[in-house]
């Protein structure tokens, strides 16, 4: 992973970018970087707030051979890399909140979108997008997101190598991506729920169709969130927000 890089000072999106890099026979592993992004992309068509200089924007484009069903498990998969990234880098322990955000004392310090590209039922490549709040100062923050987003120089309160958390990202994702390949998904799902904030505790997920309360057991293969009920029914939930006691 990053054996190619390409560097830009400023983009609309890596995301976008990388995507076009694929279509055009772009190899695994590479690496699309910039500096800032002015149409930086969020999961459910959201805004993600890039700015110059402060952050760490990336796309990786991946080509391991798995069946379509199974590429969300890459996206579980990256956030175990990213915060065993942050940990080396800065020795702080985030915590994940399902489905995918990284948080440090209950704010977003970091977002994952993973896209795929597919081909009669064959993954042709799956793009996995990181976005870091790196070294920005709360007031940087735009007013709507200082409640909720902080970054690592925040809480860690000194500035932080964005070359050397990108440097762990790459090596850690490379790491338990060859663990993955051989040994499956069963060792990535443990170590998520380990550092998921939800599992074990009592939660309430606030769905399209409503509010359901009861106890986080887990994760399924595919990253469905596993809720017993009080009638000890096992629920599916397959998108929501979550909210802690
Ligand atoms: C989310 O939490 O909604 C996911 C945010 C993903 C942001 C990253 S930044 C690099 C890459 N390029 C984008 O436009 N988005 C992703």
């Amino acid at each position: 992973i990053g054996r190619t890089v390409h560097f830009y000072e400023s983009v609309s999106s890596t995301q976008k970018l990388a995507k076009e890099f694929a279509l055009n026979g772009a190899k695994h592993g590479t690496l699309v970087v910039s500096d800032e992004q002015t149409e930086g992309r969020g999961r459910l068509v959201r805004q993600w707030y890039s700015p110059k200089g402060t952050g760490l924007w990336m796309s990786i484009i991946v080509r391991p051979e798995i069946p379509i069903q199974k590429t969300p498990q890459l996206t579980l998969l990256t956030a175990v890399a990213v915060i065993q990234a942050i940990e080396a880098t800065t020795g702080l322990h985030p915590t994940i909140k399902w489905p995918n955000d990284i948080l440090i004392n209950g704010r977003k310090v970091c977002g994952i979108l993973t896209e795929m590209q597919a081909e009669e039922n064959r993954v042709q490549s799956v793009i996995i997008g990181i976005g870091v709040n790196v070294n920005q100062n709360k007031a940087d923050f735009p007013e709507e997101l200082q409640t909720i987003a902080t970054s690592l120089k925040i809480e860690a309160d000194k500035t932080v190598s964005r070359t050397k958390l990108l440097q762990n990202i790459c090596y850690q994702l490379e790491q338990l991506l060859n663990e993955y390949l051989h040994t499956g998904f069963k060792p990535i799902k443990q170590l998520w729920e380990s550092y998921a904030n939800s599992i074990g505790k009592q939660i309430t997920a606030r769905t399209a169709k409503g509010s359901y309360t009861g106890f986080a057991i887990g994760i399924n293969d595919e990253g469905v969130l596993l809720l017993k009920q009080a009638s000890g029914e096992v629920m599916e939930i397959y998108s929501a927000d979550i909210d802690l006691p």
